[in-house]
């Protein structure tokens, strides 16, 4: 594998376990803030985070690239209001897509469509995960600011259960 290709995929790896600290982090947030539905949501999203993290390394032994495990920023635990995490959610969604993006560009310039099309999925998930975190920040905008609406909101988003990412290497 190109040396730049296999730097950046391991570098991802970091990346996906920083965006699951992320999360969780947002997680405890909104549990101390009792709004549990909100908590479930990021924990979950925090599982998938660590599914993607898993993926990379799959994907680079499966390449007979050993993956050193570096560690893991301290991520941002302070929020000034509800709305904050979904916000800095989306940002930090569309920050990893520039990551996909520059895997990409990278594999692309070498031409390994190998590693290429592995990152199809990413690209498809990463706009799904944007899609989805703007639309957090529009039902919160809409709902968010009176307390019963606020409450079906939590409720809903008690709702989410995990799945299994639908990659398979
Ligand atoms: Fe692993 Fe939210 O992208």
């Amino acid at each position: 594998m190109d040396e730049k290709v296999k730097e950046l995929l391991l570098a991802q790896v970091n990346k996906e376990f920083f965006s699951a600290y992320l999360y969780l982090g947002m997680a405890n947030y909104y549990i101390d803030q009792d709004l549990d539905g909100f908590g479930n949501w990021y924990n979950i999203q925090a599982q998938e985070e660590r599914d993607h993290a898993l993926l990379f390394i799959q994907y680079l032994q499966n390449n007979s690239v050993p993956v050193v495990l570096e560690a893991i920023e301290r991520p941002d635990q302070q929020y000034d209001s509800p709305i904050d995490p979904l916000l800095k959610g989306l940002e930090h969604e569309k920050y990893v897509t520039g990551l996909i993006n520059t895997i990409y560009d990278a594999a692309y310039s070498v031409k390994d469509f190998r590693t290429m099309q592995f990152l199809d999925w990413f690209v498809k998930e990463q706009g799904e995960e944007e899609t989805t975190a703007d639309s957090l920040i529009k039902k919160y905008r809409l709902y968010g600011n009176d307390p019963r609406s606020l409450y079906l909101l939590n409720q809903e988003l008690a709702g989410r259960v995990y799945s299994a990412p639908t990659l398979t290497l």
